[in-house]
């Protein structure tokens, strides 16, 4: 990425400090230290190429250099957000989402964590947190957006297919701009964040809402049932056969399509 048009485009946000790398091994892990060492409120860690970028569970996130959007944003939640702060990975996500939908692409937002284009995964999001006692000092969102065709791992090393927002918008897709564009969305939708507007405007942009989903969880165990949408605080609604709630928490979950 070019660090010139870089610098311009993050010029016109109201950022803390900015940290730029060639190369890193992720991101977040360098976010997490800034953050326990007194990095201010809205800091953010960009970097070229990640060689240990993380996805859940230190599943592994692919950011070959030059190919891809990676970054992590530094929150520090006000007392106001501290009780919403479940809402983050949503937050990201329709940030993510809106900055493509104003270049015409229909986004849509896997829950709990993954932004698709065309059923294929182009963005993920990875939300950490740093804690002092029994409360959150700060969050970590990391994001990974495939914007050339190399960033998309090949299809036998990934359990869900991937996508590039080059394979969308051709050759002429501009990073920089893009990355303003989350940056600039999610300043934007933090004030709303403990809004029921807020919900809705998340609940709105999943995948399958209204269709019959599988979610798997670590231990092997799955749960089938229509996806109806979101609980306050971000959870999962799915109906059962006998239309029965059920709601699924954040976690080692994985959403799919019904087979
Ligand atoms: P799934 O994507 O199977 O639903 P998940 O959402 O539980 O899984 P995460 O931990 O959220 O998995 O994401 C990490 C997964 O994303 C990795 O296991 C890998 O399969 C996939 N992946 C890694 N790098 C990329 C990338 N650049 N683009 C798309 N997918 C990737
Ligand atoms: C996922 O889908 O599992 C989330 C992937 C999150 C990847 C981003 S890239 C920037 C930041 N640094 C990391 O190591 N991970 C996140």
């Amino acid at each position: 990425m070019n660090q010139n048009e870089l610098k311009k485009a993050l010029a016109k946000l109201p950022l803390g400090d900015v940290r730029y790398f060639d190369s890193i091994g992720s991101t977040n892990n360098e976010a997490l230290a800034w953050a326990t060492s007194g990095a201010k409120d809205l800091s953010l860690v960009i970097a070229d190429e990640q060689t240990a970028g993380r996805g859940r569970l230190d599943r592994k996130w692919f950011t070959p250099r030059g190919t891809a959007l990676a970054f992590s944003l530094i929150l520090r939640p006000t007392a106001e957000e501290k009780p919403h702060l479940t809402r983050t990975v949503g937050l990201a996500a329709l940030a993510v989402a809106e900055s493509l939908r104003r270049r015409g692409l229909v986004a849509q937002i896997k829950w709990p964590n993954d932004v698709l284009l065309n059923g294929c995964k182009v963005a993920g999001i990875l939300v950490e947190s740093v804690w002092s006692g029994d409360e959150v000092d700060c969050l970590v969102i990391g994001i990974g957006v495939n914007v050339r065709k190399e960033a998309a791992p090949s299809v036998e090393l990934l359990q869900f297919p991937a996508t590039s927002l080059e394979a969308s918008l051709g050759p002429a897709v501009e990073p920089e701009e893009i990355l303003h564009d989350i940056l600039a969305g999610m300043i934007a939708l933090r004030p709303q964040l403990a809004s029921d507007t807020f919900i809705a405007a998340w609940e709105k942009a999943l995948a399958f809402r209204g269709e019959q989903v599988q979610v798997e969880d670590g231990n092997g165990n799955t749960i089938t049932g229509k996806l109806l949408g979101l609980e306050p605080d971000g959870s999962l609604q799915l109906s059962n056969e006998g239309g029965k709630s059920i709601t699924v928490r954040f976690g080692d979950v994985r959403l799919r399509p019904q087979a």
